[in-house]
């Protein structure tokens, strides 16, 4: 078998065998061939596309490629939860300390920031002390002794996916929806869940620009899961505004704090307590994701999911007190509010936009190497169906310069589209798909 008849066969759009996948995925995660030759697959698959079944081969090959995390020490049905990206999604700080007070095991490997996103390790870091770099052997203690811990992957976890996803990055080979899927799911599987929730984002700030691509890449994520024998159901949730008000890493913890001791709600709960009951479902511990939303909704007015949060932190060596006095968080040295300026409604937001003006505050990189400034950030006070006058509130910007605050001031502004005509509320989630089918959910649910 030869790299030269694999990509030959592709190009044709011929079905490839399960053999000839595992040498592709082998070949990445050893480079035992040249890239122009991987790259040359990629884009036959990007055009040609692939079948259920072999995108499956390829998610476990690549699965197979490195680690897999062994959980089993952790007793009890272990839950993962993964976002395909966004900004101010701050779901994992919110619901994975609600999730362990409601009695289900959070083991949770997340990502950094890159682009316009966020990430959920960035944040965490701007906790003064934490550390998300825990060694297998220690993550498992910790879920075991306080049933949570957020840590950055650990150990050779799909090799293959960090060679093949460097390639993509720079070969227009990133919109595929089996290399998407594969992608996603090799690292998933290889982080040793049992199930696994997902949360995939639409609209202008995510992956998927529209609700069908959207819907198209929910429903192959739950079929490849099937056929990998792991339960898997998949939100498809808007990004067409950021999910909470608060953007910015340190800012993002704030807001999660703030939720879990009850003082703030808002779209980012929302989402947070829909996955998490999901989560709480399938983990067994609750009759219903309804049900689990209950329950999340008491450890929130008991204080059980921030005393989980406190035990999180101090865990991973960081300051729990941030959770009594979020001053203690990093601050910014200017701290502008800026209001509308006009009269109208606000109609749309260009979500993407609205990241990359955090990213050029100093909140995200542009390359991985680059450092962050965990202070900066916005508060946006608006959102889409606003009826908004002159003096309203727009956002606090919290930058290192004056200057700063006026560029990213700009960004902001013509980030928000004011329109003249009344605007209905964003939705926050379309559709909820599962191995029995599509459900779609109507505006306002
Ligand atoms: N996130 C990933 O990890 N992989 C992709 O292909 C897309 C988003
Ligand atoms: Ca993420």
């Amino acid at each position: 078998m030869t790299m030269l008849e694999i990509i030959g066969k592709k190009k044709y759009g011929q079905e490839l065998t399960k053999e000839e996948i595992a040498f592709f995925a082998e070949a990445a995660a050893e480079k035992t061939v040249p890239d122009y030759q991987l790259a040359a697959l990629l884009m036959a698959i990007r055009l040609n596309g692939m079948t259920d079944r072999e995108t499956t081969d390829l998610t476990l090959a690549m699965r197979d490629s490195g680690d897999i995390a062994d959980l089993s020490a952790i007793p009890g049905i272990k839950v993962d939860k993964h976002s395909t990206g966004g900004v101010g999604d701050t779901t994992t700080l919110v619901l994975a300390p609600l999730v362990a007070a409601c009695g289900a095991p959070v083991a949770k490997m997340s990502g950094r920031g890159l682009g316009h996103t966020g990430g959920t390790l960035d944040k965490l870091e701007s906790i003064p002390g934490l550390s998300v770099t825990l060694s297998v052997e220690d993550f498992v203690r910790q879920v075991k002794e306080i049933g949570v811990a957020v840590i950055g992957q650990t150990g050779r976890l799909a090799p293959a996916d960090k060679t093949l996803y460097g390639l993509r990055d720079v070969t227009s080979t990133v919109d595929s929806l089996p290399l998407i899927v594969s992608s996603i799911l090799s690292k998933k599987l290889a982080a040793g869940s049992d199930a696994i929730v997902l949360d995939v984002k639409t609209g202008s700030g995510a992956i998927m620009r529209t609700l069908e691509d959207s819907l198209k890449l929910a429903e192959s994520m739950v079929r490849v899961g099937e056929l990998a024998g792991k339960p898997i159901v998949a939100l498809v949730s808007s990004m067409d505004q950021p999910l909470g008000t608060h953007v910015g890493n340190a800012l993002e913890v704030k807001e999660a704090i703030d939720i879990l001791a009850g003082r703030a709600g808002g779209d980012l709960l929302e989402v947070s307590l829909t996955l998490g009951g999901f989560m709480l479902h399938l983990a067994g511990r609750a009759e219903t994701p309804e049900a689990g939303q209950q329950m999340m909704k008491q450890a929130i007015a008991s204080g059980a999911g921030l005393e989980k949060m406190k035990q999180m932190i101090a865990a991973q060596g960081g300051d729990p007190s941030v959770c009594d006095d979020v001053t203690r968080l990093p601050r910014a040295k200017v701290i502008r509010p800026v209001s509308c300026g006009v009269s109208g409604w606000v109609t749309k937001m260009d979500t993407m936009a609205l990241g990359m003006a955090a990213q050029a505050m100093g909140a995200g990189r542009l390359t991985m190497e680059d450092r962050l400034d965990y202070s900066v950030g916005y508060v946006l006070q608006v959102r889409i169906g606003d009826r908004v006058e002159p003096d309203t509130p727009l956002c606090v910007l919290h930058a290192r310069s004056e200057a700063d605050a006026d560029r990213a001031e700009a960004a902001i502004r013509s980030a928000i589209i004011f329109g003249r005509e009344h605007c209905g509320r964003a939705q926050n989630f379309h559709a909820v798909v599962t191995k029995d089918g599509v459900r779609r959910l109507g505006a306002g649910s």
